[in-house]
């Protein structure tokens, strides 16, 4: 019996270290799943992303200030980002700002990006650099206003490694990169509510769902998800089920946040704990 234990308990430290993560698989983690890049850069077909085309290009939003297409981000030369240097990608990542002088609608999460490890930027674009180049020309964008980063909160600067180990700070962190506070908070006059009315929801997608309208994510105990338990906030997060079993409409990108780690789903639900009360 002693020697099976100690057999078993050489095999857990063994597996610990066989999955220590490479850049590259972190990064592909973070655009994959908790940064749900694919939602916005991935063509769609009538069942969701296309196959065998992942990030060559993918959603149109035609708004007032602007008609603009998410980007061929694989590594094609021509109609993709393959020939940004390492330096461009990770500039335009945290300023919005292309290695052409021209900036990005804020819509582009770029103001949700200042916030992440270093480590984390790299592993983004180790990642980005084993996309194979799918040759996919988008409609170049057209801007009717002048652009602006429109920076988060606490994302002013990269978060400290050593952060990462508080639950509540962990959480914050994924849930930054992960954007949902830009769907979940209302705008005015094109600038997002941050300071008074955060998480309380009320944008409305249109789409071909129909329309949806984001929800009260704040901890309020009835108007917001304060009254749920963590498991229905996770299924909600990851299934795009709400607490009643009804189910949730897009552009929330459930199917990326479904394979997030429990650990970082715990961490993220932490935090919304943390999201003062508003009706
Ligand atoms: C909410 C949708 C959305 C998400 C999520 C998103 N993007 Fe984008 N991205 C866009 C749009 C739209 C543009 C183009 C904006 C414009 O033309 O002004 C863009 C532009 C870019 C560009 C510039 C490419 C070029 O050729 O100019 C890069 C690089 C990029 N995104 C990478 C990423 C990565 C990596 C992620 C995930 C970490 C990501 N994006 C997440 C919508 C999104
Ligand atoms: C692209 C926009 C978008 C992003 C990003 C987004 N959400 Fe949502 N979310 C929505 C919309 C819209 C709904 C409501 C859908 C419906 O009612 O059918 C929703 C619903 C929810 C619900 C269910 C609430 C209820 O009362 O039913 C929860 C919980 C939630 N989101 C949390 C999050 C968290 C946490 C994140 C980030 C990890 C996030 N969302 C990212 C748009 C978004």
């Amino acid at each position: 019996m002693r020697l099976i234990l100690i057999a078993a308990a050489g095999l857990a430290a063994t597996l610990g270290t066989a999955h220590a993560q490479s850049p590259v698989e972190r990064g592909r983690y973070l655009v994959d799943t908790v940064m749900t890049c694919q939602n916005c850069h991935t063509p769609k077909g009538p069942t969701g992303d296309i196959a065998g085309k992942a990030l060559s290009g993918g959603l149109k939003f035609d708004e007032p200030p602007f008609t603009v297409t998410a980007p061929n981000i694989t590594q094609d030369s021509e109609t993709g980002i393959g020939k940004w240097t390492d330096a461009e990608l990770k500039s335009f990542m945290t300023t919005g700002v292309r290695p052409n002088g021209v900036p990005v609608v804020p819509l582009m999460p770029t103001g949700y990006y200042k916030i992440l490890t270093p480590g984390d930027l790299d592993a983004i674009v180790a990642y980005l650099r084993t996309v194979g180049p799918i040759k996919n020309e988008v409609a170049a964008p057209v801007y009717r206003a002048p652009m602006q980063q429109e920076v988060f909160p606490g994302a002013e600067k990269p978060m400290s490694p050593a952060d990462l180990n508080d639950k509540v700070k962990r959480g914050f962190y994924l849930a930054t990169i992960a954007h949902c506070m830009e769907c979940h908070t209302p705008m005015d006059k094109g600038r997002h509510l941050y300071d008074t009315r955060l998480g309380t929801g009320g944008q409305k997608f249109p789409g071909p769902w129909g329309e949806s309208t984001a929800r009260n994510i704040t901890s309020h105990k009835t108007a917001g998800i304060g009254g749920w338990t963590d498991a229905e906030i996770k299924r909600a997060i990851t299934h795009g089920v709400r607490r009643d079993g009804a189910a949730l409409k897009p552009p929330m990108g459930y199917g990326y946040y479904a394979k997030m780690t429990d650990t970082d789903l715990d961490a993220v639900v932490a935090w919304l704990r943390t999201v003062p009360p508003l009706e």
